[in-house]
């Protein structure tokens, strides 16, 4: 048979990128592909969990045997997302935009003679800080990316910290990389120790696939 070990656990994931609405035909995006996410999501199904992704707009098929929200902005994630709780296990690989546009507009936006719209954008809510802040329904473990272009690791150290998660997976998202949109990621897995008084570990893996890096990354899960 096959070793399902994370049986009887409920995995909530979120992927893939946002959309912040500036009119009724525009949004704000970013190049994230889902495909991390989606692959993390098919491999802790393939270990046994029961899977809830909450995705935003991506150009994949949804994972068989998972349930899976559809979203487009910061906003609709979070509700999703705090809708699926409980959890044991959170992950969150999606790129959230950081801002979304403050004063949009109900029709879509005209050209006029008075130049360009000024378009004021106000801080989205952080999703992995907030559930990693939860006093009741926080998950056991949860778990941040960090994409990063420089300092990587000292970034996603301070990272772990400010958002108050327990492991980031760092990636080094330069474009020479071809890490967004592209099939493989080179990882960091920075994990605090709580039962070694909160000592933080470095874990480097080497390039591998989305997929391999998502059976890896559930392989940890299950270990932990
Ligand atoms: O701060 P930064 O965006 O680099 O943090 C990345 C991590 O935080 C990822 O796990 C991402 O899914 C999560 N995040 C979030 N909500 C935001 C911004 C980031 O959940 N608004």
């Amino acid at each position: 048979p096959v070793p399902k070990p994370l049986a009887g656990k409920r995995v909530l994931i979120t992927a893939g990128p946002t959309h912040e609405p500036i009119d009724p035909v525009r949004y704000i995006a970013n190049r994230s592909s889902g495909k991390q996410g989606f692959a993390i999501a098919a491999a802790a199904q393939a270990a046994g969990a029961e899977v809830i992704l909450v995705s935003g707009p991506v150009d994949l098929g949804d994972p068989p045997g998972v349930t899976v929200r559809h979203v487009e902005s910061a906003r609709q994630m979070l509700e999703q997302v705090q809708a699926a709780l409980p959890a044991d296990i959170a992950i969150f690989a999606a790129a959230v935009a950081d801002w979304r546009v403050a004063n949009e507009g109900e029709q879509k936006l005209k050209k006029t003679s008075a130049g360009m719209p000024p378009l004021q954008l106000v801080e989205n809510p952080d999703i992995l800080a907030t559930i990693s802040k939860l006093p009741e329904k926080r998950p056991p473990l949860v778990i941040g990316f960090a994409a990063e272009t420089e300092h990587l690791i000292d970034n996603a150290k301070s990272k772990l910290a400010r958002k108050g998660c327990d492991w980031i997976v760092a990636n080094d998202v330069s474009p020479a990389t071809g890490v967004m949109g592209g099939d493989r990621n080179t990882v960091h897995l920075i994990s605090k120790n709580a039962a070694k008084n909160g000592e933080i570990t470095v874990d480097s893996w080497p390039v591998m696939t989305k997929e391999q890096v998502a059976i890896e990354l559930v392989a940890h899960v299950a270990k932990s």
